[in-house]
């Protein structure tokens, strides 16, 4: 057993009726397979109708489950509803909510026009925020408990240069799910995040790091792991949350980035660049009677090796 493998137990998520914003694509798909997988009734919604056809039939094929599709753009509140009342005409009634639809882009902050920020902050803040309350309204009006979860990033709290909508609009997720993880509890409504660090999907990576980039910057490089995510491993931690098995969890934020942001945090993380040469002629340095020579030996060897 491995994390490239499923980690929950067959029929898991049986009887369970969710819907996964963006989930005809990247992390949303592998995610919304996984819980089809475990017996999920699935309804996937984004604005292209045609990937999400496409998607839809190919889970339903693998699962057997019934996996439902609606287009629908999360800035607009009455198409939000209108997916909320076709899951419900589907499936009775829904039960989780997986916000997970994204806009993102690179840029220099002052190179943004104001209908760009707008663009990012509208579908991640505002597309997150009109799904849960559309869908949280008729949970408290209609007395159904429900579970909410939605996908951040490390940069929700650390904040991050050249991503500057996505960062405001993903803390704002992340304010949303701790608030309201108190003020709905008393409503049979959890509330938590996971905030993944790179895990490889088209729509992410071709955005992020257009052409060459990817070459020049390697994210497995910057994860003390040293490798870039599984899309399975993210889908164990989404369908735990989803599950019953964790109704004690909530209002929180899960990482998992094989402890990137902390690497970037760590005020002396990045002595991981000095040579065991140096650091054997700073211990040869401060221990008493070890050769002068040697240690200088050392410390040449190693400040030659050292590259920050
Ligand atoms: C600067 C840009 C831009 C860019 C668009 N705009 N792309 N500005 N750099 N690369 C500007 C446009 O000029 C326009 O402003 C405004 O933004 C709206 O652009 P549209 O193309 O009309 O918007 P729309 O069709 O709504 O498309 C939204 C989108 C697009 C965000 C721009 O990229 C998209 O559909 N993305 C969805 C998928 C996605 O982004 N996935 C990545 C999520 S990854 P003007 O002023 O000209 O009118 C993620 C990972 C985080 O979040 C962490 C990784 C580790
Ligand atoms: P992705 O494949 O581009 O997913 C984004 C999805 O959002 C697409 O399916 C897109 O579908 C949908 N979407 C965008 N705008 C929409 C709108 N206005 N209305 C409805 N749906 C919309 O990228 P991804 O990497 O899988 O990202 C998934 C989530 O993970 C995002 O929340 C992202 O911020 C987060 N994340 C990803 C990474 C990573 O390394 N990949 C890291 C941290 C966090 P349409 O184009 O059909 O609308």
């Amino acid at each position: 057993m491995n994390h490239t493998q499923g980690m929950l137990a067959p029929e898991s998520l049986k009887g369970k009726t969710i819907i996964v914003t963006g989930g005809g694509t990247g992390l949303g798909k592998s995610m919304a397979s996984y819980f089809s997988e475990l017996g999920a009734n699935l309804v996937i919604t984004s604005r292209k109708i045609e990937v999400l056809q496409e998607t839809a039939k190919e889970i339903a094929a693998k699962s057997g489950c019934p996996v439902h599709c609606v287009a629908c753009d999360v800035r607009e509140y009455e198409q939000v509803e209108r997916v909320i009342a076709e899951a419900k005409e589907q499936f009775g009634s829904v039960d989780v909510l997986l916000n997970n639809a994204a806009g993102n882009f690179i840029s220099p902050t002052e190179r943004l026009s104001h209908r760009a920020f707008d663009t990012v902050v509208d579908i991640v803040l505002k597309g997150s925020y009109n799904f849960t309350l559309a869908l949280g309204k008729d949970w408290i009006e209609n007395k159904q408990q429900g579970n909410i979860l939605s996908i951040v990033t490390t940069y929700a709290w650390t904040g991050s240069g050249y991503v500057v909508p996505s960062a405001c609009a993903k803390s704002g997720v992340l304010a949303m799910t701790r608030s309201l993880a108190v003020e709905w509890a008393k409503y049979g409504i959890r509330s938590n995040a996971i905030a993944p660090g790179p895990f490889p999907t088209e729509g992410a990576w071709d955005r992020l790091l257009p052409g060459d980039l990817k070459k020049k910057y390697d994210p497995a490089k910057k994860v003390p792991v040293g490798r870039v995510g599984d899309h399975q491993e993210l889908a164990n931690l989404a369908a735990y949350l989803v599950s019953d098995f964790s109704a004690y969890i909530n209002g929180e934020v899960i990482t998992i980035d094989g402890g990137e942001w902390l690497k970037g945090a760590g005020e002396f993380n990045q002595l991981d660049a000095i040579p065991e040469e140096l650091w054997d002629a700073m211990e040869m340095g401060r221990k008493k009677g070890g050769s002068k020579l040697k240690m200088m030996w050392l410390y040449f060897k190693g400040m030659r090796k050292l590259k920050f």
